[in-house]
């Protein structure tokens, strides 16, 4: 697959899981410079240069969200996201927050804390990408983000939440090592089920990109599919709502 817009190798180490930005066992961090791609395929298949409201609705760590708010702040007007598990949203406010001088600065004390206690060259490391991190925040306005527990495959729960239609989806789904899909309907075709919550929530030029394995069935007739492509184990499925 040959990258369009992030066509460089870029130095994404202050962003890498674990280091500033949190992780948690069974939560996979999608990688930077893919989910950096998807959006801006996503945003161009928009055709809208305006920022853009941007929803996950099986978030997990929030990581991939948080990645995108610092790399693509000025492409963004607000973040939403939400997962089916509460300790998955309790971790994706968390990195979230990561977006705000104030919760990146809690993250930093808490960075420091470990370097003065165990002196480890990854605290120092960590503290050095903390810093980059916010000097580049401090160059844009606090991005407006919310977090909320919802089935994404039920009925309602994600209308529910949003008064807004949003203008892009990215999602990572469960795929069944790390992540499976949870809730009444993990094996009636989750995936169709969660395009069919979707459509109240987006409205006609709305784009959803959808991570998936090769395998995954990703279709619903009141979508249209306007590209994918596969790297490695995962297939990036483009969508869009068919107007009624
Ligand atoms: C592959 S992970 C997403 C990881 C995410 N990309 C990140 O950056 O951490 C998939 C997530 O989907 C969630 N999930 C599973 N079934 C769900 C459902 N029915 N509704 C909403 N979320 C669900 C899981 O709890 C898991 O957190």
């Amino acid at each position: 697959m040959a990258y369009r817009f992030v066509t460089d190798r870029e130095d994404y180490r202050d962003l890498a899981s674990g280091q500033v930005l949190l992780s948690a066992p069974g939560q996979p961090a999608f990688p930077v410079r893919l989910v950096s791609e998807i959006f801006q395929r996503a945003r161009a298949l928009l055709g809208n240069p305006a920022a853009v409201s941007l929803y996950d609705p099986c978030c997990g760590s929030g990581y991939h969200l948080a990645v995108l708010g610092f790399l693509h702040r000025e492409a963004l007007s607000s973040l939403t996201a939400s997962d089916i598990a509460h300790s998955a949203a309790q971790l994706a406010t968390r990195n979230l927050s990561l977006l705000t001088a104030q919760g990146l600065d809690q993250r930093r004390q808490a960075i420091a804390v470990d370097w003065q206690a165990f002196g480890k060259p990854s605290h120092q490391a960590a503290l050095a990408s903390a810093d980059r991190l916010m000097a580049h925040l401090a160059e844009a306005p606090a991005l407006p983000t919310r977090v909320f527990v919802a089935d994404a495959t039920q009925p309602g729960q994600i209308a529910a939440h949003l008064d807004h239609p949003v203008d892009l989806v990215l999602s990572d789904l469960p795929y069944g090592q790390l992540t499976a899909w949870q809730g009444e309907r993990k094996n009636e075709q989750p995936i169709w089920h969660l395009l069919e919550q979707l459509r109240p929530v987006l409205h006609g030029h709305s784009v959803v990109a959808l991570a998936t394995t090769k395998g995954d069935v990703v279709a619903h007739e009141n979508f249209a599919r306007y590209g994918r492509f596969r790297l490695g184990k995962r297939l990036i499925t483009f969508l869009k709502p068919i107007s009624e």
